[in-house]
């Protein structure tokens, strides 16, 4: 990349110049984790940096990319975008390949600015919060919301959303939480310990627990003559809770689980089960056998297709969402509604854990993490081992060390059950790109070991 030439800019361009410099090194950094860039054999740029006055224009040299379609979609330019705090993207192929960025951030004229997340102002126990609304704070009780769905790109703020409607419902202390977060509990763990509070590590287990209470539920209601959970409530003294089930990375639902998942969202709803699913990969066949079983209410975050909105919410819109994060569209009770998500803080583990992560994390450690991403996040051992120069041994108990501390999925398998890897988890991903300083050396460094990869894997 070349660097850019200050003398040469007009005054109101060098002004832009650290927007510049960074959208340039965001750009190369997204090209190489999404294994777009042909390893070059000499110091020939990827792209050319063409700053304008209001925006920068890249022009590539196509001999360097890989797959020129995949960077002119409308995926890749929703990825930058959402790396760039929403900045306007538009690529053209008129002669040459062009990717144009705004210098600045979109102005949000709408009026929705994040609010930090008041649970004082929590409505009743059993509000959750959806975010500003150009109609103020918008909180909506689970009851309502019956059953919800979350989805959105990667890191737009699904689990986030989340944390939000679990700390209200603990703060309101009338619901149980059932809480499933997929990774090993390294989100929702610290929530274990709060009365009303079951975090599960066996999915099928909780669901087997809920199915009871469920069925123990339908006789209570049939001795009472009732068919509603609201109806028993005003005519019992012993209150039925809501029982609130909270499931993050749906795609990791074990297949064996399923069956009772599905059947429990379908079967609960009179009982007073209020599922909340989140997603990356609203079209997975067991997500989309869930939304048939009826999540009424349905949370889009930003996603880069029309297709994708239409899949969580069953019409577009959320493709045109400002990328920002906890920008969301939610459809509920045939309403349409457009939200920022509040601002919401984490409490820290309550155990050790963030300490001993960290020393678990060597330079080389993060150096595979970031590896990862340049293989789609799969873990292939052989692969993995090559590329650092280091026996398969290595590299097995890497995955292994890796698995238990929530870094890497168990083995996938495809459909007729052979393994395909392990893959990286949300928790690791994050490791590998917070610890990104976007350093040309890094970048130049990873260029290096994808290529050794792939030297090696065509060898
Ligand atoms: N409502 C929010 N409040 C504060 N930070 C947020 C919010 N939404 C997203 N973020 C930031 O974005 C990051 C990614 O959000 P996350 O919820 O993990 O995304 P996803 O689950 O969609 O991949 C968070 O770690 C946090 O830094
Ligand atoms: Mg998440």
């Amino acid at each position: 990349m070349n660097p850019l030439n200050n003398s040469l800019l007009t005054p109101q361009v060098s002004a832009y110049g650290g927007y510049a410099q960074q959208i340039a090194e965001r750009t190369m950094r997204m090209l190489i984790q999404q294994d777009l860039v042909v390893p070059g054999t000499t110091n020939a740029p990827v792209f050319y940096s063409w700053p304008r006055p209001d925006r920068l224009v890249l022009v590539f040299d196509p001999m360097r990319l890989k797959n020129i379609e995949a960077v002119l979609s409308k995926r890749f330019a929703h990825s930058l975008s959402s790396s760039l705090n929403g900045r306007r993207i538009a690529t053209t192929n008129t002669r040459g390949v062009f990717l144009q960025v705004a210098y600045e951030p979109p102005k949000i004229g709408d009026g929705l600015k994040a609010q930090p997340l008041d649970l004082s102002q929590q409505p009743s126990p059993v509000h959750v919060p959806i975010g500003a609304t150009n109609k103020g704070p918008l909180w909506l009780s689970i009851l309502d919301m019956d059953a919800v769905l979350v989805g959105g790109s990667r890191r737009m703020g699904k689990t986030r959303f989340l944390h939000g409607v679990i700390q209200a419902l603990i703060h309101g202390g009338e619901a149980k939480l059932i809480l499933w977060d997929g990774k090993d509990n390294v989100e929702f763990g610290r929530y274990s310990g709060h009365r009303n509070v079951r975090v599960v590590s066996e999915l099928g287990q909780a669901l087997q627990k809920l199915i009871q209470e469920i069925t123990q539920r339908v006789g209570l209601f049939r001795q009472a003559g009732v068919s509603s959970l609201p109806e028993y409530n005003s005519r019992q003294p012993d209150k039925l809770a809501p029982l609130v089930l909270v499931i993050d990375e749906a795609a990791f639902i074990p297949e064996a689980d399923q069956p009772a998942l599905i059947n429990l969202v379908a079967r609960g709803g009179a009982f007073g089960l209020h599922p909340i699913i989140a997603t990356q990969k609203p079209d997975a066949q067991a997500v989309q056998t869930l939304i048939k079983a009826n999540l009424s209410t349905r949370i889009a975050l930003p996603v880069p297709t029309h297709w994708d909105s239409q899949v969580i919410l069953g019409r577009p819109g959320a493709e045109k969402l400002t990328k920002i994060k906890g920008r969301l569209l939610l459809t509920w009770n045939a309403r349409l509604v457009e939200a920022q998500s509040f601002i919401i803080s984490i409490p820290e583990m309550p155990s050790e854990k963030p300490a001993s992560r960290q020393s678990l994390m060597t330079d080389e450690d993060l150096q595979v993490a970031r590896f990862l991403l340049t293989q789609e996040g799969w873990f292939q051992a052989a692969t993995v081992a090559d590329a650092f120069g280091h026996g398969r041994e290595w590299a097995v108990a890497l995955s292994q060390r890796w698995e238990r501390t929530g870094y890497l999925t168990p083995v996938q398998r495809d459909e007729k059950g052979h393994p395909l890897g392990r893959k990286i988890t949300d928790t690791l991903r994050r490791e590998a790109e917070s610890g990104e300083d976007g350093n040309m050396e890094n970048m130049a460094n990873m260029e290096n070991l994808v290529f050794k990869a792939q030297v090696s894997s065509i060898q």
